[in-house]
């Protein structure tokens, strides 16, 4: 198949290149009044002069002089949880901070009671759900997290349902363990660090990588250590860090070789320090920002330092209701001044790498799947984020 009259084709990068990081995030390869052709679901040749002999093309697709762009990349979300969270919306309006909803038995324990009483059935439904909204908006490439279960029984549950939600779309699925995303119910903090660390072996049946919520009220860093020991060689961490508090989640992710530390609404200097020539990407959560009033990750210094950033939405019910990765990128632009470009990269390339899919995903490679957005003519990517509102995608490829 070709896709031929691409008035941009955006996104290009050589074989090899798994992250971009510091000045080099504000770079990427882009070609005028381009062609690209794939074959068995990947990206065989692209270019912009001789197109492929008609003969040798099977379906074409006339792009009109739209932009070809790797699709979005989503390596942070809590999508699959039961019902909504709506009620606390209005206590939030009223004036409550996370932690004080928290506190009063609401949040992450609210969805942990709501999914309990949700067949699997359902829960797959209504996730499902979620991930097509996704998919439509862009993401061909998602991370999804457990962590609403909070007893061995229903965070295992979670995880069949992050199984089958990936054997049923098109976008691939990473799966992430996060039994220590709140105190389950019935369990004192230590016996439940310990039901934890005992759910490992099975949870890594079903999941790539294992998360610990490392900030105040949640885990701390001894608690992070000692279940980040108990799945070494299991499970690969990603930690959520720095989002209430500078919490050393940062520090402790980054010796157990975490692929990312995500949120870092809070951070100083020395988590800037720690991530420094490590394999571990700094992953910033923008849309938690924006729904919470939290302050906004210092994308800009992390770049400065040499470092990578990767955004991403952090979908879930009570952080981020929404899973719309143009906006993250645009809010990447508009309250964190990333470039265009490195806001680009932050929700392609640099977010596929931090789910560790960035061989197959996040970039316009040779040998890459085809998982390609293409917009409406006389679209750009500055245009993408400035115009944050106005509808883009002709079609998704995937
Ligand atoms: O990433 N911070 C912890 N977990 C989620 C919120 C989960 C919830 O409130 O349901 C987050 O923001
Ligand atoms: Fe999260």
């Amino acid at each position: 198949m070709i896709i031929k009259n691409i008035g941009l084709l955006v996104g290009i990068q050589p074989e090899g290149v798994l992250r971009v990081e510091g000045e080099v995030q504000g770079q990427t390869g882009a070609l005028e009044n381009a062609w690209l052709a794939i074959e068995d679901g990947r990206i065989v040749d692209f270019g912009n002069s001789v197109i492929p002999s008609e003969a040798s093309v099977s379906s074409a697709i006339d792009a009109q002089g739209g932009m070809v762009i790797p699709g979005f990349c989503d390596s942070h979300t809590h999508v699959v949880y039961a019902g909504s969270r709506d009620g606390e919306f209005l206590d939030k309006i009223n004036g409550l901070s996370y932690e004080e909803i928290a506190a009063r038995g609401g949040g992450i324990l609210n969805s942990a009671d709501l999914l309990h009483r949700t067949s699997e059935d359902e829960l797959l439904k209504q996730s499902l759900g979620r991930v097509k909204e996704m998919m439509d908006k862009g993401t061909v490439a998602l991370e999804i997290k457990s962590g609403y279960g909070l007893n061995k029984a229903d965070e295992l549950k979670m995880l069949r349902v992050i199984r089958r939600i990936g054997e049923s779309v098109p976008a691939k699925v990473k799966s992430t363990f996060l039994g220590a995303h709140a105190v389950g119910r019935g369990f004192t903090h230590e016996a439940y660090v310990q039901e934890v660390i005992d759910m490992i072996p099975e949870a890594a049946e079903y999941a790539d990588f294992v998360d610990v919520f490392c900030d105040e009220g949640f885990f701390t860093v001894e608690d992070t250590d000692r279940i980040l020991t108990a799945a070494e060689h299991l499970l690969t961490p990603k930690i959520h860090a720095n989002e209430l508090a500078v919490s050393g989640g940062v520090q402790v992710g980054v010796k157990h070789k975490a692929l990312s530390v995500d949120h870092l609404e809070r951070t100083t200097d020395a988590e800037i320090s720690a991530l420094k020539d490590t394999w571990t990407m700094p992953t910033m959560l923008p849309g938690s920002s924006f729904f919470l009033g939290l302050p906004y990750g210092r994308a800009r210094e992390f770049l400065k330092a040499g470092l990578g950033v990767a955004l991403a939405s952090d979908y879930n019910p009570g952080s981020s209701p929404s899973g719309d990765m143009r906006f993250v990128m645009a809010l990447g632009c508009i309250r964190m001044r990333l470039t265009p470009i490195e806001a680009f990269n932050a929700v392609t390339l640099n977010s596929a790498y931090a789910m560790g899919v960035s061989t197959e995903y996040g970039s316009i490679t040779r040998g890459k799947k085809a998982a390609l957005i293409l917009t409406q003519p006389g679209w750009d990517l500055t245009k993408l984020a400035y115009q944050y509102q106005t509808p883009f995608i002709r079609q998704i490829i995937l």
